[in-house]
């Protein structure tokens, strides 16, 4: 719950505004209150008499010993698909945001898709901006008191970005905890209390669609369906929260993005390496800004790399290259604009809308081929 979020979050460990000196716990803050701000005693105290839990499920842990770590698929969620790779800057949310869309696009069900992005970059959300969210209303709570998504372009979204930013003052947000909550300033959190925002994002949210109330014998119920696909933007690298989810999360399929820069290919294949360590199936891999065509060039040059490297070392890792997206200032510029290249209609970005629905056909292939994995539902 997001008011476990915050209890957890007031109990863990910040870095004061003052000292820079990171406090770890509750009595470490009570013993420097000095250091606080008003604003935030004012949002600390009331954590300190401890709030009652009203959902019954404890905060998911990572075990760290002993009995090996159970996998859960996340409440009201259908199936889950991470864009990852060891490198930041290639592209991952980029990608991540239009194949929400693209899935959207492509979708063979009989009613519209219901499709999820979950933006897991703690130090780093790209999500609000990239969807256009940057200055939508704060999120709400349900009833069970879980994170109601925003939404805009048909996908739902969550991400710390939307918990963190200066206009968010009120519960279940967040600027007050952070030492300065100007909208420029950096996350400055120790790994615990990252885990915890991460484990959060990942269970507290209700994904669910309110699908009007129904009448049966059992009396009248409100409906609810889940979500088809969450896609889930991971931040760089092979830590702490590619690991955890590998280990809480029982994901169907990770595409992997990458250029074709040597020292790009190098961090993508840890990110593989590290994903089949934990057990997460690869759907393939994704060459981003794999070449450019200037408009009076006759042919693409291929700025980063040759494709041909890119599509040698896919076959070493015997994994399909799922497309290749070119460079092209549409996709940058509307990403800066919250209105991702798969909602556009500009003829600069047909090529990579071409590209994407077919990398989303070949998602939704994979996910129709994959059998339910027998593991519990957390959330
Ligand atoms: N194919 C592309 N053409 C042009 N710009 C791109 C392309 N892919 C990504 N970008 C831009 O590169 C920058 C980094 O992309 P981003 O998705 O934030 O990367 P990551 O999530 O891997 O850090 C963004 O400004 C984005 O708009
Ligand atoms: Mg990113």
């Amino acid at each position: 719950m997001s008011r476990r979020l915050l209890t957890s979050l007031a109990s863990s460990s910040f870095v004061s505004e003052r000292t820079e000196r990171p406090y770890q716990a509750l009595n470490e803050i009570r013993s420097s209150e000095h250091d606080l701000t008003p604003h935030m005693l004012i949002h600390i105290i009331p954590f300190r008499q401890g709030i009652p839990r009203r959902n019954p499920n404890p905060a998911p842990t990572i075990p760290r010993r002993g009995a090996p770590p159970q996998k859960s698929r996340i409440r009201g969620v259908k199936q889950i698909v991470v864009v990852a790779s060891g490198k930041g800057g290639v592209g991952k949310s980029t990608v991540a945001a239009n194949l929400a869309l693209s899935l959207l696009q492509t979708s063979t069900l009989s009613r519209p898709a219901r499709i999820g992005l979950l933006d897991l970059d703690i130090f780093g959300p790209s999500v609000p901006k990239l969807m256009g969210l940057e200055n939508a209303g704060d999120p709400e709570l349900s009833d069970e008191n879980k994170l109601i998504p925003l939404q805009n372009h048909g996908v739902k979204t969550m991400s710390i970005g939307y918990l963190l930013r200066e206009s968010c003052s009120h519960f279940p947000c967040l600027s007050t905890y952070t030492p300065n909550p100007e909208n420029d300033t950096p996350v400055v959190w120790r790994g615990m209390m990252v885990m915890k925002a991460v484990q959060q994002l990942l269970f507290d949210v209700d994904w669910t669609t309110k699908t009007g109330t129904t009448s049966g014998s059992s009396g009248t119920e409100s409906g609810s369906s889940d979500l088809d696909v969450l896609v889930i933007d991971m931040p760089p690298g092979t830590g702490d929260v590619q690991l955890s989810l590998g280990q809480l999360v029982a994901v169907d399929g990770a595409v992997i993005v990458s250029t074709p820069q040597d020292v790009a290919l190098i961090d993508a294949r840890k990110g593989v390496a590290m994903f089949n360590k934990v057990s997460i199936p690869m759907i393939g891999l994704l060459l981003n800004m794999s070449h450019f065509t200037c408009d009076s060039c006759t042919k693409p040059h291929e700025l980063f790399g040759s494709s041909a490297k890119f599509e040698k070392a896919a076959m070493d890792l015997n994994l399909e290259v799922l497309g290749k997206i070119p460079l092209v200032p549409t996709i940058s510029d509307g990403g800066d604009a919250g209105r991702p290249v798969m909602v556009q209609s500009s003829g600069e970005g047909e090529e990579v809308r071409q590209s994407m629905r077919s990398v989303g056909e070949k998602v939704w292939e994979w996910l129709s081929g994959r059998e339910r994995a027998d593991v519990g539902t957390r959330g």
